[in-house]
Parts: structure tokens; sequence; C-alpha cells
């Protein structure tokens, strides 16, 4: 086999498959490798008249590849993607380039890009996003890693990415690890507003009665407003589809337990780790938890009540306070992410453009939304915005619409819905906007059970007092 193929693709899963035919459908010649004989058949099948290769033999899979190579991984993230490097290690030269494209936790990929270095081959971590019909029509592209490396790549990378007016979704973030940072927190913000939605859907659906019909059209309409998005826009057409099996509404058939594969937890736990507030995406990961907890769930229903389910009557009026609830929210889960990305940038030296990044994730990714046009241009204003609660215009948004997330908060409480989405969102923006925040009382709790000291508002430096007792009658 001479090299003939200027890029090669492990894993032929739908993914890494759909991405092979958008590279070639846009002229560049592919080479696809999978163990699993029966994913590298399906490509031979899908392809034919193609110039695209598929083998199950690695050592061809990488002698039909120009030099120097350029490898894309799609392959699930964790341990299969350090035994794929394993593998192909011996069969590379210098300055090969391994992209790894799936969701890998962002210190794997440091580690990677190092290990690698040392045998004189290239690693970049690149967020892809956009499931299916992003890796085939144009996903949102986050690759990070070498800038001189990512030369050889881009015009490929433009090639395929989304666009929006015309600009690709895809540019340089950053050195190291900054791609699949950047992809972790698009899924920590994914995590977020997927938590509002599922909110949002309990309580027209409980508290109002509301059918799946209903929903449908709420939903359709609210896509041609503030809401627009990706999101919102499956939503409506989830609550559309029948079940094939029944004839019922699909959604209605489906276990309400939800699943994960982590990144929305690892965000969580990096802005632990960074000291950054992120109630928001805890909160969602935290219900996804709680989900799960079914059997529990089912048995403590039966036990713990609440309060008597009463059918809300402004079914129109909770509709309205919704969407502007929504709205309120989906700004705070980008103000969240942001503000991670904003403080991990500092902590790893990412130096993240955050208009770049709002740019990129305005087309092809899950959480593209009409919304992110204005963070684009509130970061272009002002480019070292510290939050973006404090932009002019989505400030008077948020104040606007605040009445609006107080009402739907108290809808759910009065009716014993749990919304710690819509609670947490609020709860940051009140928090924030606090001048004052009752942490005087910590620093004095602290400083009574463990002479931890505590600072005064006079004078600088740290004070400790033997804190009286109360006598005990
Ligand atoms: C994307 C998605 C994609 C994947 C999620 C699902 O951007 O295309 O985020 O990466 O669907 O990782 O994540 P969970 O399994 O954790 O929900």
């Amino acid at each position: 086999m001479e090299e003939q193929y200027e890029y090669g693709m492990i894993g032929l899963g739908t993914m890494g498959r759909n991405l092979l035919y958008n590279m070639n459908e846009n002229g560049f010649t592919v080479a696809g490798f999978d163990k699993d004989k029966k994913q590298v058949e399906l490509l031979k099948k899908e392809s034919e008249g193609k110039k695209i290769f598929a083998t199950t033999g690695l050592d061809e899979f990488v002698r039909s590849l120009k030099s120097p190579r350029v490898i894309i991984l799609l392959v699930p993230a964790g341990k299969i993607v350090d035994s794929v490097i394993d593998d192909l290690k011996p069969l590379l030269e210098k300055e090969d380039l391994i992209m790894d494209c799936g969701n890998s936790h962002f210190t794997d990929t440091n580690r990677r890009i190092e290990q690698l270095a040392t045998s004189g081959l290239h690693f970049m971590g690149v967020g892809i996003s956009g499931g299916e019909d992003g890796a085939r029509y144009g996903p949102s592209i986050m690759p990070g890693g070498s800038k001189e490396v990512y030369a050889r790549v881009r015009k490929m990378l433009e090639a395929i990415s989304a666009k929006v007016n015309g600009e690709p979704c895809v540019s340089w973030l950053g050195p190291g690890s900054a791609g699949h940072y950047v992809k972790m927190v698009h899924n920590g913000i994914e995590y977020g507003i997927m938590q509002l939605i599922a909110e949002t859907y309990q309580l027209l659906k409980d508290r109002c009665d509301m059918s799946n019909d209903e929903l449908h059209t709420i939903f359709l309409k609210w896509n041609e407003g503030l809401l627009k998005s990706f999101l919102i826009e499956i939503t409506a057409d989830i609550f559309a589809q029948q079940d094939e099996i029944t004839g019922n509404s699909l959604v209605d058939m489906i276990l309400d337990s939800a699943r994960q594969k982590g990144t929305g937890g690892w965000t969580s736990e990096d802005a632990m780790n960074l000291q950054v507030p992120l109630t928001l995406i805890d909160v969602a990961v935290s219900m996804r938890d709680l989900s799960a907890l079914k059997e529990e769930r089912t048995v403590a229903h039966q036990k713990l009540k609440g309060p008597e389910k009463n059918l809300v009557s402004g079914k129109t009026e909770l509709t309205v306070m919704l969407e502007h609830a929504l709205y309120f929210a989906m700004i705070t889960a980008y103000a969240q992410g942001l503000s991670l990305l904003q403080s991990a940038s500092k902590e790893y030296k990412y130096d993240l453009k955050l208009e770049k990044i709002a740019k990129l994730w305005r087309g092809g990714c899950i959480i593209r939304s009409s919304l992110l046009d204005d963070i684009r241009h509130a970061y272009s204003a002002t480019p070292g915005l510290q939050n973006l609660m404090m932009d002019d215009q989505l400030s008077s948004k948020l104040m606007r619409a605040q009445g609006s997330i107080r009402n739907v908060i108290i809808k759910g409480v009065e009716s014993g819905i749990a919304v710690p989405a819509f609670m947490a969102a609020l709860s940051y923006y009140d928090g924030y906007r606090s001048a004052w925040l009752p942490a005087n009382l910590l620093q004095a709790q602290r400083d009574n059970f463990g002479a931890h000291t505590y600072e005064r508002i006079d004078q600088a430096g740290s004070f400790h007092t033997h804190w009286k007792q109360t006598e005990k009658q």
C-alpha cells in the first residue's frame, strides 16, 4: 500500500464514520481503521465508489497515509485512547500527529502531549460537538495544542466545521489541553441548560397538566424567539415523537433515570478545585444522580408527602414567565461556564479568548443558541469582562427577567416540584450582586471552633478572638 491518503481515522463508530464522510465530501482523502471487522465492512459498503480506504490492519492503515501523518482518534475516552496510542507509536515517525477528537479528560491530554513529545510525535486534544449530524454536516470544533501544528490541519478543520454567516465554527483555542478543557465546559453548560429545560417540562406537565402536543407547540414557538437554540428545537421535536411499539408519545415511555458519561461532573470538579462558583452545573449533575435513584425515589414517594397537587389556573401566564425565567437562567449557565474558562485560562496558561469561544459555539454544537451572538458581542465590546452578567445589554436583560424566575421558583416550591437549577441560577445572580454576604458569620464560626482566625473590615491582618460561651442553664 503506497502512501496516498491525507488523513487517517481510528474508530469507525457512527461519529468516526460521519466525520470521515464529511472530510471526504470536502475533498480530503481519508483512510479508516477499526479493530472491529463489522465497522470496517460497513464503511466499505457505505463508501463504494469514493476514495476512502478501510482496514482492520493497523500496519496497513499507517502505511496508507502520507507523511508526516495526521491520525484522528474517535474512540471512547479513557484507557482505550492510551491503548490505541501504544499500538500506534511503534509504527509512527517523527512529526506525525495524533488528534484526539473524543471527550478526553484534559489532564490525560496534557500527559499524552508530554509523553509523545519525547518520541518527536505531536498530539492535539480537539473537542468536537454536534453529535452524529454535526460530525456529518458540520460540527463545532475546539482544537488545542501547538499553534504551529494546528496550521497543518487548519484548512481541513475549517472546511468540515459548521459555518455561521460563512464563518467557520473552529479556531485554535490555546496550548496544551485548552481544546479539551473548553469542550468539557461546553458539556457542563449543556448539562445546565438540559436540566433547566427538564424543570420547565415538569412545571408545565405537572403544574399545568399540559399534554405533549401542547408542549410541542410551546417549544416550537419558543424556538422562534428569545430562546432560539438547538436544545429547545430538539425538545420540541421530542414531544412530537410517537413510540413505534405502543403508539404512545415516546417521551412517556422513557425511564426517568438519566445517564452520564462524566464530562458535567468533571466540569464541577475542576471548578471546585479552582474555587469558581458553578452552582447551576453542580445541581444539574446532582439531579442526574438523583434521577438514577429510581427505586429509592419510588419508595420515598409513598412516605414523604409534599403539598396537595393543585393545578395552576393561569397556564398562559406561567408559560410566559417560564420563557423569561429560562432565558434568565440560560444567561447564568453561560456566565458560570465562561467564568470557569476565565479562571482556568489563568491557572493553566491557556490564554483563552472568550469572544472566539462564543463565536465558535454559535453553530454546530449542542449549546448553540441565538444568545451566543449577544455573548460574543459582550466579549468583543469588553474583552476582559469579568462576568458575563456585567455586560450592559445582558445585565438589563437579567434585570428585566428576574421577576419571572422568582415567580417560577415560587410556583415550583408551592407545588412541591424540584426546581434546583432555576434556584441555582437565581441565587448565583442574587449572591453575585450582593455587596455583603453573610460570610462574616462563617469566619466567626471557624475562628470560634477552630481558631482559624478572621479578617476585619477596619484593619488588615488576621485576628483571633477567645470567644465567650453562653452560660448553660
Ligand atoms: C456534544 C455532546 C457529546 C455527548 C455528550 C453526552 O457536544 O456533541 O456533548 O459530547 O453527547 O458527551 O454526555 P453525557 O453522556 O455525559 O450526557
